[in-house]
């Protein structure tokens, strides 16, 4: 069996005393599971990137950061360089979330330069991509998914593709408690891979871990880790709590 890579998002919940509250009750627990099996993440707010990477240095948990400008530090007043979040600790950055894309309109062009420069400076990206209600409903996901798909990917070689995450997120379900089926989430992640076929070829294609995110939970994660197209998930609201978090991980 492959491993497993489990996210969690924070989105923008979090303050620094939150912080060794968490830590305390998931590392001890994480680091008596087996890192062949699991991969676990987390992208936190950018105020407790450096907390958080200190205090979880050593440990099988990787921190990382919700999403980067694309340019490089200079004069851009409120935007975070990737090598800002590199300095801070963090590993490896979400871009285009739907969320980024819904309420502050990221385009994905937008994406597309994140994600080249993120790769240009060693960050790891995890590139969401995921159709509305409206768009499910009119029968154009999968146009959405080769369109998000390529607008992202297009220009990098394969050997940077082969560094990348893909999130599988269908809009509606996130945060909303009605999660895509499994069947369903994993015929969208093998219309996925056959995109990134098309485009690097099956050999680097099959490199690219694909997760899926929305309303992951405990008592539905091993649904989705069981499916072949599957590498993991990207976990919003029930990575806040570690309990909740934990009970994801050890189920997947
Ligand atoms: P959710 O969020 O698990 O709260 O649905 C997932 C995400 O947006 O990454």
């Amino acid at each position: 069996m492959s491993q497993t890579v489990i996210v969690g998002n924070w989105k923008m919940h979090g303050i620094l005393s939150d912080v060794n509250n968490y830590l305390d009750s998931l590392l001890p627990e994480l680091s008596s599971l087996s890192k062949k099996d699991v991969r676990v993440l987390l992208a936190v707010p950018y105020t407790l990137l450096f907390t958080f990477s200190e205090k979880a240095k050593g440990s099988a948990l990787q921190i990382g950061a919700q999403n980067m400008s694309d340019r490089d530090v200079g004069p851009m007043t409120g935007e975070i360089a990737g090598s800002m979040l590199k300095d801070a600790g963090a590993s490896f950055v979400i871009l285009g979330h739907s969320e980024r894309r819904q309420y502050l309109q990221e385009t994905d062009e937008m994406v597309h330069k994140k994600l080249v420069k993120a790769l240009s400076i060693g960050l790891q990206p995890i590139v969401c991509v995921g159709e509305s209600l409206k768009e499910k409903d009119a029968g154009v996901a999968e146009e959405v998914l080769r369109k998000q798909l390529i607008g992202a990917f297009h220009g990098l070689s394969g050997e940077e593709a082969a560094r990348v995450i893909v999130a599988y997120e269908p809009v509606w379900a996130i945060g909303t408690g009605m999660h895509a089926t499994p069947d369903l989430a994993n015929s969208m992640h093998k219309f996925c891979k056959e995109v990134l076929w098309e485009l690097f070829g099956k050999q680097i294609a099959d490199k690219i871990l694909l997760l899926y995110g929305g309303s992951v939970k405990e008592d539905n994660i091993a649904g989705f880790t069981k499916q072949e197209h599957i590498n993991g998930a990207l976990v919003g609201g029930a990575s806040l709590d570690p309990v909740h978090f934990l009970h994801i991980i050890k189920s997947s």
